[in-house]
């Protein structure tokens, strides 16, 4: 049951595509109150024991409860404990207690959730203006409320099969010699891989759809190259465009005034990688349409895949702020002894990178609706994402092209997936990737992942392990890393067994992992639960934030402290634990609901399997181009007769609804014993 409110006159963002009747009662559930500035803000009591879920990218944990979050897309490489805001703006929460309840504020300017911080009980709810939607939705149960909100905003994204193969980047390999010694020695010490990204320096002086002539000379050519190896490049998109006579992009976004705008009528500029740029106005349809069709040369080229970045939009510095520091340095009085006025300085400097003030100094053209771009602020890495997924529905009709953004607000779970940006090789990272993932499927971001291993920050080998023990299970299963710091491929570390061994893991179980993705894709549901999802009756299990439940057969409990040789878990029924040494080399454990301490070294992984539920696992590979998904060993933990329906395509064309697609393993009673049944070969059967 979904109730929608209207304040004020809101721009339309997209984000519901579902129609909701507009409610003419007073708000319920939440208490509205007027400021006596006219702000008007909601306020919410929460019993003792209820959860607060949702947010998708936030910072904390899965219970948002204690802390005090502000929606607004935010370029902020230092994910620390205090940070407000980070690269996304998911504005949906579920109060779960003895009353459960969804909502979501469909603004796209800065809205604030204070979840108990000023005052421990209170939910404060503050837009930065009148003018948004609220949805108020109830249901039997948080999960239940998930899925009506995952209805309304349509359904997620679905990525091609080969982007659930393991993926290697770095800032940058700079020409197609470093991208072949990358991709030669994962082949020489048999490692699984599919994909090498594309950072930055592939492009000619940082211009977005360009390839730079002297570092890859026969672009194509060398697509096909990898191609042939198995290998997807996937390169990087900006938003900001570079300002430079000449160039294709630059020239026409100017002439078709594409380009958002100062209030004089001027085209905005801000320094980013390339120096000046101008931003194309994503908001406006036919600037979007424009934009998207540049993807077109690079598709071209046999391109598959791309990452947006920079679309907050990141600003490094504009002109007026550093005029405004300068003006600031020269009247600054070189005699004074007040410690506050070093500070300003240093402020001035220090906060030149993405100024409020910038934000509000530029203007997009929403079809002919002239918008400050901070009322807009969080539609403008979806706008670009947008963009470039309407155009692949023309440029690529029948085939799924990978793509991902940096920064999002829902509505954009249609368009691509995310990746959530600059984290960093610390271990509370590993930590607040596992949190963050759950609420990421809340709010729809089905395919998105963390930077395995860190971006910023030396990685050091056993974090990689550990990290990568988790990546199995992400959609995205990408290692990223910065310029500059220490090198964090899987063979950067010594030994390679450890990594062969767990990378193998996930290729043997991508075709549960894709299946249980495209289901909950297909379904409006989710992927990665919390376990209070599934045993919502079990008080305990409410608590958990650092276990998970992936897909309908499995559970995890990633080890993600230093030197530690394993952890606490907790099973909320009998569990069969499966433990990983590589994807054939596995021991078992029948394991009694409660608690366990669970050793597992840094090159092992521990999957708990259900009561009643089975596991298929097909042979790994070394890429997903060469996986054979005719022969299939089943884990089963029953005694009885169950099924498993495994959703299987091709991986890349559309037809989602083809009933062909479902494959279903089955455990059976024949002859008086339990036998695994399916139309695949079953070269093993693992009863337990
Ligand atoms: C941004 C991105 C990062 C990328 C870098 C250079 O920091 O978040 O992933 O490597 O820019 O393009």
């Amino acid at each position: 049951m979904v109730k929608k409110y209207i304040y004020g006159n809101p721009i339309e963002t997209n984000a519901v595509v579902e129609e909701i009747e507009l409610s003419q009662d007073p708000i319920q559930y939440l208490n509205e109150i007027t400021t006596t500035d006219g702000q008007i803000l909601f306020t919410y009591l929460m019993a003792d024991d209820d959860i607060v879920y949702g947010l998708g990218e936030a910072n904390r944990g899965l219970n948002k409860r204690g802390y005090i979050y502000e929606s607004f897309c935010t370029d902020d490489p230092n994910h620390t404990e205090e940070k407000r805001s980070l690269y996304g703006a998911h504005n949906f929460i579920v109060i779960s207690g003895m009353i459960s309840v969804g909502i979501f504020v469909d603004a796209p300017s800065k809205v604030t959730f204070d979840i108990g911080y000023t005052a421990e009980n209170m939910i404060k709810i503050i837009p930065s203006d009148n003018n948004f939607k609220v949805y108020i939705i109830e249901g039997k149960s948080a999960y239940d409320i998930v899925k009506q909100f995952r209805q309304m905003i349509g359904r997620s994204y679905m990525a091609p099969r080969w982007a659930f193969g393991f993926q290697q980047s770095r800032w940058s390999y700079g020409n197609e010699d470093e991208v072949r010694e990358v991709v030669k020695t994962y082949r020489e010490n048999n490692i699984p891989l599919d994909a090498v990204y594309l950072d930055i320096d592939y492009m000619d002086s940082y211009k977005d759809f360009t390839v730079s002539e002297e570092r890859f000379p026969n672009f194509k050519e060398f697509v096909e190259e990898m191609r042939q190896q198995g290998i997807r490049l996937v390169p990087i998109i900006d938003a900001g465009v570079k300002i430079e006579n000449g160039y294709d992009v630059y020239e026409e976004g100017r002439q078709y005034q594409f380009f958002c705008k100062r209030a004089d009528g001027s085209d905005f500029a801000a320094g980013v990688w390339p120096g000046r740029t101008h931003f194309p106005d994503f908001l406006n349809s036919n600037a979007r349409k424009w934009f998207g069709s540049k993807y077109k040369v690079l598709l071209d080229s046999g391109i598959e895949g791309f990452w947006n970045d920079m679309n907050e939009p990141a600003m490094f510095f504009t002109n007026e702020g550093i005029a405004e520091a300068v003006d600031y340095l020269r009247n600054f009085d070189f005699n004074t002894n007040e410690p506050g006025k070093f500070f300003e300085l240093k402020d001035q400097f220090n906060g030149l990178a993405n100024r409020q003030k910038d934000y509000e100094s530029f203007y997009h053209n929403m079809d002919g609706n002239i918008v400050r771009h901070d009322t807009v602020h969080n539609l403008y890495g979806y706008h670009m994402t947008r963009a470039a997924g309407e155009a692949f529905d023309t440029l690529a009709p029948d085939k799924r092209i990978l793509m991902f953004s940096r920064s999002s607000y829902i509505g954009m779970h249609r368009y691509g997936g995310i990746w959530t940006g600059d984290n960093q090789s610390w271990w509370s990272h590993l930590l607040l990737n596992i949190k963050m993932m759950p609420s990421l499927n809340m709010c729809g971001f089905l395919y998105s992942g963390a930077d395995l291993g860190g971006f910023g920050s030396h990685c050091t080998r056993d974090l990689m392990l550990r990290w990568l023990a988790f990546g199995i299970f992400t959609p995205l299963m990408r290692n990223h890393s910065a310029i500059g710091t220490r090198r964090q491929e899987c063979y950067s570390f010594g030994d390679t067994d450890a990594f062969k061994n767990i990378i193998s893991i996930r290729y043997s179980l991508i075709p549960y992992l894709y299946s249980e993705y495209m289901k909950a894709c297909l379904n409006n549901d989710m992927m990665i639960k919390p376990v209070s999802f599934e045993y919502p009756a079990d008080n305990f299990a409410r608590s958990i934030e650092d276990q998970l439940m992936i897909g309908e057969s499995i559970m995890i409990a990633p080890i993600y402290t230093q030197n530690a040789p394993g952890r606490y878990v907790y099973l909320p029924e009998d569990m069969l634990l499966v433990l990983f040494k590589s994807s054939s080399q596995r021991r078992y454990q029948i394991l009694k609901k409660g608690m366990h301490y669970i050793s597992a070294a840094v090159d092992e992984v521990p999957v708990f399997i259900r009561r009643n539920k089975l596991l298929p696992l097909c042979r790994t590979s070394e890429c997903t181009d060469r996986m054979d998904t005719s022969m299939f060993e089943i884990i089963a933990y029953t005694d009885e007769s169950i099924e498993y329906e495994m959703y299987e395509d091709d991986g890349i064309s559309k037809d989602y609804d083809n009933p062909n697609n479902k494959v279903s393993f089955a455990i059976r009673e024949i002859g008086g014993n339990l036998g695994a049944v399916s139309s695949k070969t079953i070269v093993k059967l693992s009863l337990f």
